[in-house]
């Protein structure tokens, strides 16, 4: 089982691959059809902000685990990663509604809402990684 991938993101094709290798993974790590939906879209907003915003980058996904009651508790993660221009207001990329381009301003707020852990690290200039993290339950 590959519990881990790395896809790199420059082109249409890159982001179609993103999504296929986070169906794959949700769905050998035992996620339902609907949060296998859920995690595609997440997949899909973070590589087109790489393409549109950075031009190119890394979506990784991961298989994770932690300790949860007696037992352990199962999930994804999906890392995005690019050396672009980065975002100096953070809480502005988080408002709805809120773009640089002609887009809807939809994509983070939904990340977010569709994940269940999710953070941003972001230096102008340097680049931005994003993490998110959704639990099977
Ligand atoms: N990887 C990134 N690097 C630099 N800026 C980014 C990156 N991702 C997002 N942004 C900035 O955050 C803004 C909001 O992103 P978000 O995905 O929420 O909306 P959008 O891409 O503008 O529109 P939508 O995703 O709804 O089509 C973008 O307009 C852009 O300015
Ligand atoms: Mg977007």
């Amino acid at each position: 089982m590959k519990t881990q991938s790395c896809v790199e993101v420059k082109n249409e094709w890159g982001i179609v691959a993103a999504r296929q290798a986070g169906r794959t993974l949700s769905k050998e790590i035992g996620f339902g059809t609907v949060d296998q939906a859920r995690i595609t879209t997440a997949i899909s907003e973070l590589a087109r902000n790489i393409y549109l915003y950075a031009d190119e980058g890394q979506i990784l996904l991961e298989a994770v685990e932690k300790p949860f009651k007696m037992g352990i508790k199962k999930g994804i993660t999906i890392i995005s990663k690019d050396v672009g221009p980065g975002i100096s207001d953070i809480r502005q990329v988080m408002m709805d509604g809120y773009t640089t381009s002609s887009g809807l301003g939809a994509g983070l707020p939904g990340v977010r809402r569709l994940m269940d852990e999710f953070e941003i690290e972001s230096i102008v200039g340097e680049g931005t990684t994003i993490s998110a993290t959704k639990w099977l339950r």
